[in-house]
């Protein structure tokens, strides 16, 4: 408990405005001040600040508190762990932690909490003074990153050991659970404990927009192309990475100043253009661009210049990521820099007058960016190709929310293609009534669906202790017994392996509707399932499986929100999701509205009977042995590949694992599905 005059203190002490502001863009007006609001989507200000009362109030969304509750809501903590956090930020000093009154969620997101700030100590302690850290220590001063800018990213360095981080967190009383929970430790596969998942790495922290870390990239100094350069912290209750951006807490204001984001690709990137003087730089660490980071980037600044190197990886990322930029309503600007070059090289090479340069000279929008790459690739001299290219482009002036905007690149690509705009707007036209009535109607059917299922089910009430063992199992644990998967982690090129940019989150929408992908049928099963029949099915089907176990990336992405709702206590449903951005009722409608997709053909072949929703229990059933199945196969395949090219240490090692994955692979498919997968 935190003494009621404590709590006074940090209030009295403690900015509304300031606090509020790290996080959104305040105009005043009057005594009081108004911006965006932070907890729900909303394109003129509705969030009012009053510095006088020391309140925030939506009157869009009702959200309303003191600086306190902002704190709460905004990180996502509990009242405790605000109030201290503002406490350091105000140097008002409280003594030690106490449990008090048990909110689990919470607690749970408290300690993890607490074991990523002693691991980020610890990492970066150990950077600083350790011998073995001499090379990673060199190898930063090469690299040109004085102490200043080790110490304000917070980089440190991971020993070579299996119990570097664990020896020293246990003697210093952090509880094993939250250590393990965060990802900086993973359970041996005899159970007898735990080792750490950084080693021997390079570690950069990562933080949220109010500087918590909420987890590790762990860059290696080796340069063995068997061994993944980056490996990343997994998703937790506390790391979503499809709203983080790797340097935020570092960018925000400068974003919030100039009104633009720069994003690049790296974690280097960011600091080298920070140490230059570039300070709203941000980066997604790798994964591709989502809509919800662009909501979090939207907060402090309206405009986006995307950075790309010259290749063609990075150019394909490119044009996804510019729809899903358009699509959040930022304007996108596209700077491709020289070949063989990217940002922190380029930086570090011609210094900031270099980049200011070059970013005068090369910058275009989106348009000419998306014009320009056709005519590089041959595609606008050829009549038939050009045609093609300009609906691409209308496909993604299409899905920009402003209507003043779109007529305005309209206007600029009807000059530069020497179609008249009217022709032009009319495409435009058909294009955003297709999207729309594509989105009506899964919307519509899904809510159909929706009702005549919830009545078909009866759905058994469900505390919310059993909500988070589930999620948590299906986050973080694997299913019965074997741990075939912490096995898979274990070995490089799994564990780390760049994350392709699979376009997985949002894109061209209406090319997705001409083109949609293959997705396995028993993932959309579970999907749907878990969408149709709620909690019990939810909470047994996440006890079963976990995202990795999905191959279908958008499915993957899917499976991960619908625990995250299900383990903050959200509703899942059909509605709800039908009702959700981009993409999800498409995908709902590929889900729910083709009920044919199940190849029971298929699925004899693998020796699974499904018997569809007349017990959902035992159609899920069906489906995760699917999933297993397939899982271990892939497993198989990736340590098959793994074998060709391993040191002989390596070898047996990874033989154990093949042995391991195939008795797995027959057990799952002799075995029955109820025996799989018992009642929970
Ligand atoms: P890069 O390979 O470009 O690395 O990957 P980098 O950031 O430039 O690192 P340096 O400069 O060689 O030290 C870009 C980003 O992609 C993610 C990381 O976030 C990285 O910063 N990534 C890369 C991974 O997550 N895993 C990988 O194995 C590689
Ligand atoms: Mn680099």
């Amino acid at each position: 408990m935190i003494p009621a005059d404590k709590i006074e203190e940090v209030k009295q002490a403690a900015d509304i405005v300031d606090v509020v502001a790290d996080h959104i863009k305040l105009r005043r007006t009057g005594s009081s001040f108004t911006g965006l609001c932070p907890f729900h989507n909303e394109k003129t200000p509705s969030f009012n600040v009053s510095p006088s009362l020391g309140i925030f109030k939506c009157f869009g969304c009702g959200e309303g508190g003191d600086v306190i509750n902002f704190v709460m809501q905004m990180d996502g903590v509990g009242f405790e762990e605000a109030v201290r956090t503002l406490a350091e930020r105000y140097n008002v000093v409280i003594q030690e932690k106490t449990e008090d009154q048990y909110d689990p969620q919470q607690h749970l997101k408290d300690g993890i909490y607490h074991a990523l700030r002693f691991a980020g100590n610890f990492f970066h302690q150990n950077l600083a003074e350790s011998d073995d850290a001499e090379y990673a220590r060199e190898y930063l001063k090469k690299r040109g990153y004085p102490w200043k800018t080790v110490r304000k990213y917070g980089l440190g360095y991971a020993p070579d050991r299996f119990d570097g981080l664990l020896k020293n967190a246990e003697s210093a009383g952090i509880n094993m659970q939250y250590l393990h929970e965060s990802g900086l430790v993973k359970a041996r596969e005899d159970e007898s404990g735990y080792y750490d998942t950084f080693r021997s790495r390079l570690m950069f922290p990562i933080f949220n927009p109010s500087g918590k870390a909420i987890g590790f990239g762990g860059r290696t100094l080796s340069s063995d192309k068997k061994i993944p350069k980056y490996i990343n912290s997994p998703q937790t209750p506390v790391y979503n990475k499809s709203e983080v951006l790797y340097g935020i807490h570092a960018a925000k204001n400068e974003i919030r100043k100039v009104g633009e984001a720069i994003l690049v690709e790296g974690y280097t990137d960011v600091i080298s253009m920070h140490q230059a003087g570039i300070g709203n730089v941000v980066s997604t660490s790798g994964t591709s661009l989502t809509a919800g980071q662009i909501r979090v980037m939207k907060r402090y600044g309206e405009m986006l210049l995307m950075i790309f190197d010259a290749d063609t990886a990075g150019v394909k990322a490119a044009v996804r990521g510019i729809s899903i930029a358009l699509e959040g309503g930022m304007a996108v600007r596209v700077l491709t820099l020289p070949e063989e070059e990217d940002p922190d090289s380029f930086v570090r090479e011609y210094g900031s007058e270099g980049f200011l340069e070059l970013r005068k000279k090369e910058t275009v929008d989106f348009l000419h960016f998306l014009v320009g790459l056709a005519q590089k690739e041959g595609r606008w001299q050829d009549p038939i190709e050009r045609r093609k290219s300009i609906n691409e482009i209308l496909e993604a002036i299409a899905v920009m929310p402003d209507g003043l905007s779109r007529a305005n690149y309209i206007q600029e690509l009807s000059s530069i293609s020497r179609i008249g705009d009217r022709a032009l707007l009319q495409e435009l036209e058909q294009i955003r009534n297709r999207i729309q009535k594509n989105a009506r109607r899964t919307a519509e059917r899904a809510a159909m669906r929706a009702g005549r299922e919830e009545q078909d089910s009866r759905r058994p009430p469900s505390n919310n202790q059993g909500r988070q063992e589930a999620a948590r199992h299906g986050e973080m644990e694997h299913y019965t017994g074997t741990s075939v998967q912490g096995a898979v982690s274990r070995i490089p090129a799994d564990a780390g392996g760049k994350v392709e940019f699979s376009g997985n989150d949002t894109g061209a929408e209406a090319r997705r509707h001409m083109n949609p992908p293959k997705r396995p049928g028993y993932e959309k099963e579970l999907i749907r399932l878990m969408l149709t029949f709620g909690d019990k099915i939810i909470e047994f089907i996440g006890s079963y499986c976990s995202e990795n176990d999905f191959e279908d990336p958008a499915l993957r992405d899917c499976y991960r929100d619908i625990m995250t709702r299900f383990q903050n206590g959200d509703p899942v449903s059909v509605e709800v999701y039908s009702r959700r951005e981009h993409p999800y009722p498409e995908l709902l409608g590929e889900i729910v509205l083709q009920r044919h997709w199940v190849s029971e053909f298929g699925m004899k072949k693998r020796g699974v009977a499904i018997h569809r929703d007349a017990s959902p229990v035992n159609t899920a059933r069906g489906a995760l042995k699917s999933l297993k199945i397939r899982y271990l196969e892939r497993t198989r395949e990736k340590f098959l590949d793994q074998y060709a090219s391993a040191s002989d240490e390596e070898k047996a090692e990874i033989q154990k694992w093949i042995r391991k994955a195939t008795s797995e692979w027959n057990r799952h498919r002799q075995e029955p599905a109820e025996t799989l997968f018992p009642d929970i």
